[in-house]
């Protein structure tokens, strides 16, 4: 019986729920990536040597280490300190870290694009730093800050198929799952490659689309 059914009702499950868990993945660790990544910025930002110190270490080691050896720390890592973290868990973990040096220096450059002028003519008006950063500063950054974390988000997508090495059923791991068992390689990556460029093609157009409206 099992012969004669399609491809789809042999196959389609994996690829829907690797389609499923890739973007909980993605959706995860662009969460912890801006939270993180906001703090980062911060600190390169900040006043203290030792605060910019710590911000640019983390920056320039994520960024200088590949992600797949991160997702490998942060699971066997997590087994060293006895925490019980799910494959699932351990991978939108290291994906967040990962993303949140990246996000980082977008914060930055967008906070840092903002002409110095903006800055003297508020405190100018007597606005303290504070309230210059939040009031003068950040709603203008937020126009070249917005499309970079978008673009991060598709990043995050389809760096995320790294994490099937850590064995996270994302659309990567469900793929080479159909390899196995259709003792097929080739059909199931051509399959592959149009769900993550109908992800990524998507939310870029969806991207183009707010920045355009954002500029009006
Ligand atoms: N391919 C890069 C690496 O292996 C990961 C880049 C992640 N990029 C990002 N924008 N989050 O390290």
């Amino acid at each position: 019986a099992n012969e004669n059914k399609s491809y789809w009702d042999k196959y389609g499950h994996y690829f829907l729920s690797g389609t499923l868990i890739t973007l909980a993945l993605a959706v995860v660790a662009v969460l912890i990536g801006t939270t993180l990544g906001t703090i980062f910025a911060l600190l390169k930002l900040s006043s203290s040597f030792l605060l910019r110190a710590i911000g640019n270490i983390y920056v320039e080691y994520v960024r200088g280490t590949p992600l797949l050896v991160q997702a490998f720390m942060v699971f066997f890592g997590a087994q060293v300190l006895g925490l019980n973290l799910s494959a699932f868990a351990s991978g939108a973990l290291a994906m967040g870290l990962n993303s949140a040096a990246y996000v980082a220096e977008i914060i930055r450059s967008g906070i840092e694009s903002v002409d110095d002028g903006q800055m003297e003519a508020a405190r100018s008006l007597g606005f303290t730093k504070n309230k210059t950063m939040r009031l003068v500063i950040l709603p203008q950054a937020v126009r070249t800050i917005l499309p970079a974390l978008g673009n991060e988000f598709v990043s995050v997508i389809k760096e995320g198929s790294v994490i099937s090495v850590i064995g996270v059923g994302e659309l990567m791991y469900e793929t080479s799952v159909v390899q196995g068992a259709s003792f097929e390689p080739f059909v199931p990556l051509i399959i592959t490659s149009l769900i993550y460029f109908v992800l990524t093609f998507s939310i870029s157009r969806a991207l183009g689309f707010v920045e355009k409206r954002m500029n009006r």
